[in-house]
C-alpha cells in the first residue's frame, strides 16, 4: 500500500503535460474501463484472482490470502482514474471482507486487510473501517513469539516454525497499526521480524531464501528451503520483490540504517541480475535456467516486476539520491504498460496485466493474470505520478 508521506523529491520536475507521459495516460484509459467492467460483472465478496486454463475466472475466497487485492485495486483505481463509481465499488468490495478480521490462522493479514481496509481508510478517513483493521493487527501480532523473534507464517505443511519472506509484506500494517491504535508492541516485533529475517533468510549475494523454518522452543533454524522456487537455493523472483518491498518500507517506518542498507543490496541483486531480461520483467525464478534447462518454463512474471517496480519507487523517495530506482521503476512501468504486458479494452477477462506467475511447480496459475500484479502496477503508477508531479484527477 502507498505510505502517507511520499515525497515529491527534487530531482522530478512537473511533467504532466510532457509527450513522453502517453503510456500514462493510455494504460490509466484502460484501468478505468477493465476495473469498472470488473466491478459490474461480479458482486462484493467475488474477488477475481486470476484465469483457469478452461479460461474461467477463478475467485479469491474471503480466507484466500490475495482477497484483498481486488478492493484494493479499485481504491487505488479511483485514485489514478478519479471515476467516483469505481470508489462506490471499492466501498461495498472492501465491506464484504469483513469476516478477515476473525482469522488468526494466517500472516497473509496484511495482504488481505491492508490493502482492502487500509486503502479505504487512507482514501476516505472513515472511522468506520477501522475496527477491522484493528483485530487484523492485533491477530497478526499474536502470530508474533519473542523466543524466535519472527512472525509465523503458516500453520500447514510439515514444519516446525515456517517463515516466508512473503511475511515481510505484513510489517508495514503493523508499523501503521502502532501508530494508529498506540500499540508500541507492534512496532518491536515488526522491526524484530524483519532484523532476524535479515540474520537468516538471505545468502551472500543478497538473494534470499524462501522458506526458514525454526525451532518453536529455542528459536534455531532447522532448514532453509522453498515453497515456490525451483530449488531450495533459488532466488525465486516474486520473493526477491517481496524482501525488496518490506525493507523499503520497514526503512521508511523506522529510518533504522540496516533496513535502507539491506533494501539497496537486494535491489542491486535484482538489478544487476545477468539473467534479468532486457524489458526488466523476470522469468518467475531467477535460477529456472540453471534448475529446468528449458526455456518454455521460464514464462515471466509480471507480478514480481509490478512488486519490484513499487519497491523501486518507494526506495527512490528515501535515499538522498534515488534517481537510478526511479529510472529502473519507469522502465518496468513502461513495459508493463505496452502491448506485450498491458490487455486490451474488454480483453484478458477484465484484469489489467497479462503474463504472470502464481507457482509454478505446482502447475498453479502460469502465463496468467494476477490480482496482485494488477495491485502493485496500479500503486506503482500511483507513486510515480506523485513522484513526477503528474496532475490526477482531484478526488
Ligand atoms: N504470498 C504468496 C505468493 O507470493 O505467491
Amino acid at each position: 500500500m502507498a505510505a502517507s508521506f511520499i515525497s515529491l523529491t527534487s530531482f522530478s520536475k512537473p511533467v504532466q503535460d510532457d509527450d513522453s507521459l502517453q503510456w500514462f495516460k493510455k494504460t490509466t484509459s484502460v484501468i478505468a474501463h477493465q476495473l469498472n467492467k470488473a466491478a459490474a460483472t461480479y458482486t462484493p465478496g467475488q474477488n477475481p484472482r486470476s484465469v483457469n486454463p478452461d479460461g474461467k475466472v477463478r475467485f479469491a475466497a474471503y480466507k484466500d490470502w490475495t482477497t484483498g487485492f481486488f478492493p484494493g485495486a479499485l481504491w487505488y483505481g479511483y485514485e489514478l482514474t478519479g471515476d467516483k463509481k469505481l470508489a462506490e465499488r471499492a466501498k461495498s468490495f472492501t465491506l464484504a471482507l469483513d469476516s478477515v478480521r476473525y482469522l488468526k490462522n494466517t500472516h497473509d493479514l496484511g495482504f488481505m486487510l491492508y490493502c482492502s481496509y487500509g486503502n479505504a481508510y487512507r482514501i476516505t478517513g472513515d472511522k468506520a473501517y477501522l475496527p477491522a483493521l484493528a483485530d487484523g493487527a492485533q491477530h497478526l501480532y499474536a502470530r508474533f513469539s519473542p523466543k524466535v523473534g519472527v512472525i509465523r507464517s503458516w500453520d500447514f505443511g510439515p514444519w516446525h516454525y515456517p517463515v516466508i519472506i512473503d511475511n515481510m509484506m505484513n510489517l508495514e500494517y503493523l508499523y501503521w497499526a502502532a501508530k494508529e491504535f498506540d500499540k508500541p508492541a507492534y512496532i518491536y516485533a515488526a522491526s524484530t521480524h524483519a532484523n532476524t529475517t535479515l540474520k537468516n533468510h538471505y545468502r551472500k549475494d543478497h538473494s534470499s531464501y524462501h522458506v526458514v523454518d525454526y525451532d518453536p522452543a529455542t528459536g534455531k533454524v532447522l532448514r532453509k528451503a522453498t515453497h515456490q522456487g525451483v530449488t531450495d537455493e533459488s532466488a525465486w523472483a516474486r520473493g526477491q520483490a517481496w524482501g525488496l518491498y518490506g525493507y523499503t518500507m520497514c526503512y521508511a517506518n523506522t529510518k533504522n540504517a540496516n533496513f535502507i542498507a539491506q533494501a539497496e543490496r537486494i535491489a542491486s541483486f535484482i538489478m544487476n541480475h545477468p539473467r534479468m531480461p532486457k524489458d526488466k520483467i523476470p522469468v518467475w525464478d531467477f535460477d529456472v535456467h540453471n534448475a529446468l534447462d528449458v526455456e518454455e518454463r521460464a514464462p515471466r512474471d509480471a507480478s514480481a516486476a509490478a512488486v519490484i517496480a513499487s519497491a523501486l519507487l518507494e526506495l527512490s523517495t528515501q535515499v538522498k539520491d534515488g534517481r537510478k530506482y526511479l529510472s529502473y521503476a519507469e522502465e518496468i512501468l513502461k513495459s508493463l504498460s505496452s502491448d506485450a504486458y498491458l490487455a486490451k479494452p474488454d480483453e484478458n477477462s477484465f484484469f489489467i496485466l497479462k503474463h504472470s506467475v502464481g507457482a509454478f511447480l505446482y502447475n498453479s496459475e502460469i502465463d496468467t493474470p494476477l490480482d496482485y500484479a494488477d495491485y502493485y502496477y496500479l500503486e506503482a503508477l500511483k507513486r510515480y505520478a506523485a513522484i513526477k508531479k503528474t496532475n490526477l484527477p482531484k478526488i
